[in-house]
């Protein structure tokens, strides 16, 4: 069964770009094995996943999630079985800083500064798939290692909020 899940967690100490890299590289690998697909996003402090392909799967995967010592306070934001994939072509993606992303996450966020724990389920999946049409699709695709992001662009996403 199709199944999507969404969280956000947040980075303990000592996570910075150079172990979102390797975290990025790690589940580009894994995921593309188990016919994963997702997004991730981190703005050096937090991170917002989307994982969706077999439920089992999924549920495994989320559970090896909750032992990483990288983040905690992980919270479930939506779970559900679903009809497609969103993220088909990518077996992880993240978003790159712009203002753009920046101006899509304050159309469906009350708050100015970036906090999915606050969000709304439906809200935070229509972000993240607004993001990927916009800004992740210039990224390459699955199954081919991405080009990680040069530091400073990570660092800025919505680190202005
Ligand atoms: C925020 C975050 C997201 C992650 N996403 C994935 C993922 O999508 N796929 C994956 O296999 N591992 C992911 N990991 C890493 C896993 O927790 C775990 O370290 C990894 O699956 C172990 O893989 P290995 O046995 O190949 O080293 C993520 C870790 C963090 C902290």
């Amino acid at each position: 069964m199709l199944t999507r899940i969404i969280y956000c967690s947040t980075a303990t100490e000592g996570v910075d770009i150079d172990e979102f890299r390797r975290i990025l590289a790690t589940a580009q690998k894994n995921n593309a094995a188990k016919d994963l697909t997702g997004m991730l996003m981190f703005n050096s402090r937090i991170f917002l996943q989307v994982l969706e392909g077999d439920r089992k799967e999924v549920n495994k995967l989320y559970n090896t999630l909750e032992q990483d010592p990288r983040h905690k306070d992980l919270m479930i934001l939506k779970y559900e079985r679903a009809e497609s994939r969103n993220w088909a072509e990518w077996s992880m993606s993240f978003a790159p800083a712009s203002e753009a992303s920046r101006s899509i996450y304050l159309k469906y966020s009350v708050r100015s500064q970036f906090n999915p724990y606050v969000m709304e389920g439906d809200a935070v999946e229509n972000m993240m798939q607004e993001l990927t049409d916009t800004t992740v699709a210039m990224e390459d695709k699955k199954a081919k290692p991405q080009e990680t992001p040069e530091k400073g662009a990570l660092a800025r996403l919505f680190s202005a909020s």
